[in-house]
């Protein structure tokens, strides 16, 4: 008889987990991206880290199936394995799975009958977007994003995976949330070296998320890259919390670009950053040029949010400097400690 599956409690956290307890319990608790959906569906199933979890991800039974990555019969990655149809073949001894992450074949000894907790542990995986979502706790403690311009057929719609990141993603999303580096650090795409100062704005937190709105005038971009003539723009920033924004920058009537900011947390230190981008203009070009400018943009930003230290946002504010421009970041420090992170070791 082949014992039942190994129970693990949800709150066991990952081996050689780089959060604290309290921070990493915090954020399992959220929906957070870990691919695109066209990402799963090739040959081999998809392997992904989320908050040092290692996942495999394919599809059965009409949805995404998202576990631990790891084969319950010797403990091997499923990820090394194979998909065929709506099945995981473990590559050590041929165990297959499928939907629900239920075992359905063991082929060293076929006439057994497979009991249904023979089944891979899996996790909570919805796709929106685009894009495949992962909640580690049984119960997200708030829905998905509400972004359904991305499902809009007359907007250019893209994406772009943007690598693995060495920082965390709440130092990722303040800079991506940051007004005050655009004069600085974007100098060589579109900032404006004579416009550094920030205008007071107002921030907005809710339950589930932040706004702010702010003009700005910038370089234009022309072809190739090439610094334009300064234009006037309005940013609206809106952060579904723990760290994903929707930024719309506004060129004027009917130019509006939309970029979906989708820093996955796989480590307290490393960060897979992805993007969805929208624009409603220049629909009959191709949308290459959109997804190197944005890289061009981002690419100056990483040196940066690499370098910072310490790499952990530091949620205690006494710990760094801050000013009339770092509205937003002092708020979103203090909505994630209402969230429990940044609590002292619990374990
Ligand atoms: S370890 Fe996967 S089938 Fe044996
Ligand atoms: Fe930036």
């Amino acid at each position: 008889m082949p014992s039942p599956p190994l129970a693990r409690p949800a709150a066991l956290l990952p081996r050689n987990c780089t959060f604290t307890p309290s921070d990493w319990a915090a954020l399992a608790a959220f929906w957070h991206p870990v691919c695109f959906s066209s990402d799963i569906g090739g040959p081999r199933p998809f392997a992904a880290t989320l908050l040092d979890e290692k996942l495999v991800l394919y599809r059965a039974g009409g949805r995404v199936v998202a576990a631990k990555d790891i084969c319950i019969h010797r403990g091997v990655p499923l990820s090394f394995g194979r998909v065929e149809g709506e099945e995981v073949v473990c590559a050590y001894h041929g165990f297959r799975y499928g939907a629900g992450g239920q075992c359905v074949k063991i082929p060293a000894q076929p006439d057994l009958a497979i009991p249904k907790k023979l089944c891979l542990q899996t996790v909570l995986a919805e796709e929106k977007y685009g894009v495949v979502w992962v909640c580690l706790a049984g119960e997200p403690r708030q829905p998905l994003p509400s972004w359904p311009e991305l499902d809009d057929p007359r907007l250019m719609q893209m994406k772009m995976a943007a690598g693995i990141w060495k920082c965390s993603a709440a130092r990722h999303t303040e800079n991506f949330n940051d007004l005050a580096h655009l004069s600085f650090v974007h100098v060589g795409t579109f900032g404006n070296p004579d416009r550094p100062e920030v205008p007071r704005y107002d921030v907005e937190v809710g339950p589930e998320g932040m706004h702010f709105e702010a003009d700005y005038d910038r370089h234009s971009i022309e072809d190739f890259g090439r610094k334009g003539p300064v234009e006037h723009i309005h940013y609206t920033y809106d952060l579904t919390f723990p760290f994903y924004t929707r930024l719309r920058i506004c060129f004027g009537r009917d130019r509006n670009f939309v970029a979906y900011n989708l820093p996955s947390p796989a480590s307290a230190r490393e960060t897979n950053v992805l993007f969805r981008l929208t624009r409603d203009f220049d629909l009959d070009k191709p949308e290459d040029s959109s997804i190197a400018l944005q890289n061009q943009v981002i690419s100056e930003d990483r040196p940066f949010v690499e370098a910072q230290r310490p790499e952990e946002l530091p949620l205690d504010l006494s710990e760094e400097f801050h000013i009339r421009a770092d509205r937003f970041s002092t708020c979103y420090r203090h909505a994630l400690v209402g969230f429990g992170l940044g609590g002292e070791f619990a374990s």
